[in-house]
């Protein structure tokens, strides 16, 4: 792995209790506490980020949200803005999963308005890109993955990339089980860092890329040691401490 910062965030999504994420989060913070090299962030639901975050005070560990509204307040009833997830004390906000894509409908533009109002709060986007099997098996790989990347480099300009985690999910790879290998991660990663060096190789080179879509403790090690990858987000696996911690101590070591 080059010397970027590396990250594992663990993506909750809509599981746990109050008790059991505050549990897991403690644990988390324990387990990680003496490592280093690596950013560890957790994603919990958003009723859970206050207390999850007193439960982690005095660790490394950060507090991500999983969705946020573009708008700052407004008649948007059911939302949440970037700005109170700040306030809340969140510093990572995830946008663009492909669940909220495919399921929620979210489109490339309002993508780019979620990253937009992130960075508008100083919330770092982990921003998703990633194909279907269709997309993938059709032969659109990269004009998807470019599309997805295009619409926010356009509202946000690469330069702010600098304050952006990209991460990679290929869909089909999500909660099946199914991993993409290494060698087939790494290629999608150097095409993202490709795409992005057209506009400018320093921010590509900088620029940490997660992979996310089943990971586990088992091959961590393999795809986090590809040079282009840079960490992981982990969906099933994060809601194991020992699993999570295993993955954290895996992108410490590489
Ligand atoms: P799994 O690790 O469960 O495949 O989920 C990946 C993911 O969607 C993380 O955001």
């Amino acid at each position: 792995m080059a010397s970027r910062a590396k990250f594992v965030a663990g993506n909750w999504k809509m599981h746990g209790s109050l008790e059991s994420s505050v549990q897991l989060a403690s644990a988390v913070s324990e387990g990680t506490a003496s490592l280093s090299g690596v950013g560890v962030i957790v994603c919990p639901v958003s009723a859970h980020i206050v207390s999850v975050n007193q439960a982690i005070e005095n660790s490394s560990v950060k507090v991500g949200a999983q969705n946020a509204h573009h708008e700052n307040s407004g008649a948007f009833t059911g939302e949440l803005s970037a700005s109170m997830l700040s306030d809340l004390g969140c510093e990572y906000l995830i946008v663009g999963h492909s669940e909220r894509r495919q399921l929620f409908g979210e489109t490339d533009q309002q993508v780019a308005d979620k990253v937009e109002a992130a960075l508008g709060h100083d919330v770092t986007p982990i921003f998703c890109v990633g194909e279907t099997l269709e997309e993938r098996e059709a032969g659109n790989l990269e004009a998807v993955i470019n599309q997805q990347l295009s619409a926010v480099v356009q509202r946000v300009g690469i330069d702010a990339f600098a304050k952006v985690i990209v991460a990679y999910e290929p869909v089909w790879a999500i909660g099946t089980g199914k991993t993409a290998s290494p060698e087939q991660a790494q290629e999608v990663h150097a095409m993202i860092r490709t795409m992005l060096s057209s506009h400018s190789t320093e921010v590509a080179t900088a620029v940490s890329i997660l992979y996310g879509g089943s990971v586990k403790p088992g091959n961590a090690n393999d795809l986090f040691s590809q040079a282009d990858i840079d960490g992981g987000l982990i969906g099933g696996a994060a809601l194991d401490a020992d699993s999570f911690i295993a993955i954290c101590q895996a992108a410490s070591a590489v």
